[in-house]
């Protein structure tokens, strides 16, 4: 038997921290002879129903699941953790401004940076998926003496999830023949979905859907406003999806990408496109065979997408400046 590997998981009892646990602890993530410890970490009054999820996973009796532990406190939450998930924070509340919830948030993650810092193991990477995801992760990397840039992520997975669906839908395929789908930016309404370098079976996605108004327009606003669509719809934000697309974003990352494709998660910008450097931001990312991870250089940008990717930048250079109090200098 193999090691196993320490999973951090903050808002364990929320939503999609009860769609995901299961799937981590079957196996599904890491694969299925890779045994896990997870800890999980709630604040005070998600306690009680933490408590209920423990014993449900106890429950299941998984082959892997090697240990469980339920805390609030931060250092004994991230204690070895070779992966954290960083799901909980504050949902924006009626009359909350952004910049509220970006105060009120940031300060979450200010600490959990510094926790990780003290107490996961070496090699931890981290991804945010906790809203605002980018600006979330750029604070806990600026709190995390010490752990590399490299190893934080935020989450734009189910975006580009999401604008695959939609392309199949359209082209009336499947959505694994959509490749190449690359989420600029940040995860919010500015997110840019660039279906001009996307490809369908090995085509041009622009080859294959004519309709330009519809890729211009109705698409990207589909895509965006997925989100509010589904809690219009559920009466509750879209969880399962979210916590699947967690795991697609993991799973990406630990496993080498198909020659040829890429896929969107926001990390801290090198420079790349333009981009300034040190923001988190949504770009084409693959794994190497090596296991580490690079931006794919050299995917054309046209007029139309720089605008589309500068107004999304923009956004998360206002996002820096509103909680710069929170980033060390
Ligand atoms: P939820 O409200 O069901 O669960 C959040 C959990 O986090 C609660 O149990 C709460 O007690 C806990 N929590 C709050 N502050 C915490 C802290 N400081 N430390 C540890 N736990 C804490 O919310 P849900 O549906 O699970 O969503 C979680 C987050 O994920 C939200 O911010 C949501 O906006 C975001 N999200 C991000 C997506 C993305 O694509 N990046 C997609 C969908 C949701």
């Amino acid at each position: 038997m193999k090691e196993p590997i320490t999973v951090s998981i903050t808002g364990a009892a929320g939503q999609i921290g009860y769609a995901i646990l299961f799937r981590i602890a079957s196996g599904f993530v890491f694969g299925e002879e890779q045994p896990v410890n997870l800890r999980l970490i709630e604040i005070e009054p998600g306690l009680p129903a933490l408590k209920g999820v423990v014993m449900e996973l106890e429950d299941c009796a998984f082959p892997l699941l090697n240990e469980v532990v339920a805390t609030t406190d931060l250092d004994e939450g991230f204690k070895g953790a070779n992966w954290a998930f960083l799901i909980g924070s504050v949902p924006r509340k009626a009359g909350m401004e952004r910049a509220d919830l970006l105060g009120i948030n940031g300060k979450i993650f200010t600490g959990q940076g510094q926790a990780i810092a003290r107490s996961a193991s070496k090699d931890v990477r981290v991804l945010v998926v906790g809203n605002p995801c980018n600006t979330n992760a750029l604070i806990a990397m600026n709190n995390a003496e010490g752990v590399p840039n490299d190893r934080f992520f935020a989450m734009t997975r189910l975006d580009e999830n999401r604008a695959k669906s939609q392309l199949a839908a359209k082209a009336g395929v499947h959505n694994s023949d959509v490749t190449n789908l690359c989420i600029w930016g940040n995860h919010s309404a500015t997110q840019y979905p660039d279906f001009t370098n996307a490809k369908i079976k090995g085509r041009p996605v622009t080859e294959v859907i004519t309709d330009r108004d519809w890729l211009e327009g109705e698409f990207i606003k589909t895509v965006q406003q997925r989100g509010a669509a589904i809690i219009n719809a559920r009466g509750a934000s879209s969880a399962a999806s979210a916590a699947n697309a967690a795991m697609d974003t993991v799973k990406s990352l630990i496993n080498p990408t198909p020659e040829g494709d890429w896929y969107s998660v926001a990390v801290c910008s090198d420079g790349s496109y333009g981009i300034e450097k040190g923001l988190i931001v949504s770009m084409p990312i693959r794994t190497k065979d090596d296991g580490s991870w690079e931006v794919v250089q050299g995917v054309p940008v046209n007029d139309f997408s720089r605008e589309k990717i500068d107004a999304t930048v923009n956004e998360l250079k206002e996002e820096r400046d509103a909680v710069k109090d929170l980033i060390p200098a």
